[in-house]
């Protein structure tokens, strides 16, 4: 069985690293463009994940039997629709479906229809039309915070949370004006309601009908210790049964999950994929605060560690749609990713050391975010984030020292990395 996997982060590793480390069958894995560390499990194709008609070539002429998408930008670019309409066997959502992550507008339009609870929110075509909904005051007074979204796909940069409505008048500028976010990104942008709580991810495979449930997660976006700085891609993630109560998730599953899945099917767009739920947990119940139509980085590495079922039989029930006689298994305990990165992520950084140390580690799964390998196979620190030690453990606290015990043997000049990861859960203290 030849799988293609298409992306080149820590979560391509994770689900390069699965499917090995869970199949049944003999599988043969490849990586499109892959890095230095999923080299080490799969063989790497050097086309980009958004040249689909490059990759549409190579699975023909490789006779690659399932094909896998990463990231965001090629499900919602069509990727799934052009293998599709050749008959290529490929497993994640149409570019229709993909609309949930690629256009807020859609995604909160989309949640109004099917009563899904969330942020309440206008949206704007132009600048001053945004101006204009923060200054009617029915996101609160002056003083109060208001969300500002770029409506596209931003990698990150087009959400702002501003804490008073100057800033957010400067967070329409930025976007609408000077489009910091990209250069259509921003043509519409989301204006919502702050909430508070503690969030929360919720991801799970879906066939379009039937769907399983992955252990909820959280992630580290901040770059600093005690969640200061910049957003990141994620400076780590853990997986324990403290985020999510049983009654929250039965009442994430009847108010969002089920209604999301009809609401699909109904508007004709059957969600096939993995489907990410980006939750606040308010006083007044779980609110959605946005889709992803794909795994998350770096909450899978934290997520498929602890996967016990064979990945590639997932992967077939959902082309299949007979997910739902597929019993799927998780370890017990917890898990937790912590994130290294170079000096100077999220901006611009450092590149090029060698990373000493990997071969002293043990108890973690290292899945590689930004390397390149060289000639005598060591390995060289190429990306923003770097390596993302993983470990799965009875409880959070043993799965963070297996984690961070690794870490203390591990250095490359300019490494960089939270010495906090999981540690609010750990304490009980909300986020
Ligand atoms: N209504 C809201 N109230 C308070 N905070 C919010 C709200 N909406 C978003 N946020 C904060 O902003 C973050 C990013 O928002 P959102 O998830 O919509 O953007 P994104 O750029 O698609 O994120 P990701 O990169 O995780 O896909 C959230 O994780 C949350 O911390
Ligand atoms: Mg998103």
């Amino acid at each position: 069985m030849k799988i293609l996997i298409i992306g080149s982060g820590g979560r391509e590793h994770a689900i390069t690293w699965a499917l090995r480390h869970t199949s049944v069958s003999d599988v043969e894995v490849y990586c499109a463009p892959g890095n230095g560390g999923i080299a080490q499990e799969a063989r790497l194709v050097a086309i980009s994940a958004d040249d689909s008609a490059e990759l549409i070539s190579f699975v023909q002429t490789e006779n690659i039997d399932l094909t896998f998408v990463g990231p965001e930008a090629p499900l919602s670019a069509g990727i799934v629709d052009a293998f599709e309409s050749k008959g290529l066997p490929i497993v994640g959502p149409t570019a229709a479906a993909a609309r949930l992550e690629g256009s807020k507008v859609f995604a909160k339009d989309f949640m109004a229809r099917h009563g899904i609870p969330t942020a309440l929110y206008r949206s704007a075509d132009s600048a001053s039309q945004a101006l204009e909904f923060v200054r009617s005051g029915e996101f609160g007074s002056p003083d109060h915070p208001v969300v500002i979204k770029a409506d596209g796909l931003a990698a990150g940069k087009g959400v702002v949370v501003a804490s008073n409505r100057s800033e957010a008048e400067t967070a329409i500028g930025n976007l609408m004006i000077d489009k910091v976010a990209g250069s259509n990104a921003a043509d519409r942008v989301v204006i919502e309601e702050a909430l508070s709580g503690v969030e929360a991810s919720v991801l799970l495979f879906s066939d379009g009908r039937d769907y399983v449930l992955m252990p909820p997660a959280r992630d580290h976006k901040r770059i600093g210790e005690g969640d200061v700085g910049p957003n990141t891609g994620g400076m780590g993630s853990i997986t324990d049964s403290s985020i999510l109560d049983h009654e929250t998730m039965r009442e994430v599953v009847s108010r969002v999950i089920e209604p999301t899945l009809a609401g699909a099917r109904e508007e004709g767009f059957p969600f096939r994929g993995v489907l990410f739920l980006g939750l606040m947990l308010t006083a007044t119940g779980p609110k959605l605060l946005e889709y992803n139509v794909r795994f998350g980085d770096p909450e899978t590495q934290a997520i498929l560690i602890r996967l016990k079922t064979d990945l590639l039989s997932i992967f077939q029930a959902i082309r299949n749609q007979n997910l739902a006689g597929l019993r799927v298994e998780w370890s017990q305990g917890a898990s937790a990713c912590v994130v290294a990165a170079n000096r100077g992520y999220p901006g611009a950084y450092e590149k090029g050391a060698l990373i000493r140390g990997l071969d002293q580690v043990t108890g973690v799964e290292v899945f590689h975010a930004g390397t390149s390998r060289s000639t005598d196979g060591s390995f060289i620190a190429t990306g923003g984030r770097v390596l993302g030690i993983t470990a799965t453990a009875e409880d959070l606290k043993s799965a963070l020292a297996r984690c961070y015990d690794a870490l203390d043997r591990i250095e490359w000049e300019g490494m960089q990395y939270r010495r906090d990861i999981g540690r609010r859960a750990l304490t009980g203290s909300v986020n």
